[in-house]
């Protein structure tokens, strides 16, 4: 079987000059609008995983009954602390582990038919690469597992590298990756073969909060090429921003399910943001809220977050390259020390 022949019908509109030839333009632009649809791409019925130790006696109840569906188009998010079965989840659906029980419908194939693994992406928790490969080398390496020909491959390659940021590195050997760029190089890895579904286990785990946006960004992408991205993490904020379905596992059990913002959002209060108000402003609209039978629980100013002040931070510096922030007390003893050398 052709096992480029998903992504070749997409990627290449006259197949009849599908060659070595330099005609043959793959066109690497989306071609399918972002779109979620009902249709589930996984449908994961009673699922469960038991590791058993050398004598088959159980040893760990990884996963217990779960179920649920991930659609067409969407970022699904497997939320949970460590050791809560989200990278057993992925390799069950990837046919690298066998079920205790339960069922997996996965591109319309059952999990342990790994032809269809053609159609997917995989980031594990920690890539294996050959170190003293450069990045070139390596994505056409794994185009060449694909059977992709030449012409695919170097196109595939570029753009690739281009899309995860690596240009600037492509030729330097692996060895001197940060754990940054290795994660990159992973995730382009994983797209090679063009995917339709791809997992991501802990994707920005390791990573700066600038590699963490850069990533975070990397999955909206994929998600506008109309991919489906299953991603899993115990990085809270990571998901928040960029999933449009989570799922909470905790000890092997499903325990929350749905939109993150329904999940999120609570019903039952009101937020209002205004510009700012004076004190007397705020008293008046105060008696009247409670005219209307609100309480008021508390009046202040919005905070940003962490993340916000640091991307805004590093961004100011590359603006302004030079400028420093000088704390108080050290900026009246500096004017000290300025009028006592005068002196
Ligand atoms: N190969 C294995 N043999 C035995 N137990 C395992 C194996 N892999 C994972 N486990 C156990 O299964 C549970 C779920 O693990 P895992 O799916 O890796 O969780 P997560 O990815 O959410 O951190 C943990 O208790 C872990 O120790
Ligand atoms: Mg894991």
């Amino acid at each position: 079987m052709d096992t480029n022949e998903a992504v070749s019908q997409e990627m290449q509109p006259e197949p009849e000059s599908e060659s070595e030839s330099e005609s043959s333009q793959a066109t690497l632009e989306p071609v399918v609008p972002a779109a979620a649809s009902d249709e589930p791409v996984i449908k994961i019925r009673n699922l469960s995983k038991i590791y058993r130790d050398f004598w088959g006696r159980p040893k760990v109840q990884a996963l217990n009954s779960l179920s649920l569906d991930i659609h067409k188009g969407e970022v699904f998010g497997l939320l949970g602390p460590n050791g809560s079965g989200k990278t057993t989840t992925m390799k069950l659906l990837l046919g690298l582990l066998f079920p205790s029980g339960g069922e997996i419908s996965i591109l319309g194939e059952t999990a342990t038919n790994v032809e269809k693994n053609e159609r997917i992406g995989y980031l594990p928790e920690e890539s294996y690469l050959y170190k003293f490969l450069n990045a070139v080398e390596t994505l056409d390496f794994y185009g060449r597992l694909f059977n992709m020909s030449k012409s695919v491959r170097r196109e595939r390659v570029e753009y690739y590298i281009e899309m995860v940021g690596l240009s600037h590195a492509k030729h330097r050997q692996l060895k001197e990756y940060s754990k940054g760029m290795t994660r990159r190089i992973g995730v382009a890895q994983a797209l090679i073969n063009d995917p339709d579904l791809v997992l991501l286990d802990e994707p920005t785990t390791g990573l700066d909060p600038l590699g963490t946006r850069d990533m975070k960004d990397l999955i909206l992408k994929l998600r506008a090429e109309g991919k489906t991205v299953v991603m899993c993490s115990h990085l809270l904020a990571d998901v928040q921003d960029v999933c449009d379905r989570i799922a909470i596992l905790y000890e092997g059990e499903l325990k929350q399910l749905g939109r993150v913002e329904d999940l999120l959002t609570e019903q039952g209060r009101t937020q209002l943001m205004t510009s700012k108000l004076d004190d007397s402003v705020v008293a008046e609209v105060k008696e009247l809220l409670e005219r209307h039978g609100a309480s008021v629980e508390s009046v202040d100013h919005p905070t940003s977050t962490l993340e916000e002040l640091f991307l805004r931070t590093v961004e100011e510096s590359r603006e302004r390259p030079g400028r420093r922030f000088v704390p108080e007390d050290a900026a009246a003893s500096e004017a000290v020390s300025k009028v006592s050398e005068s002196e």
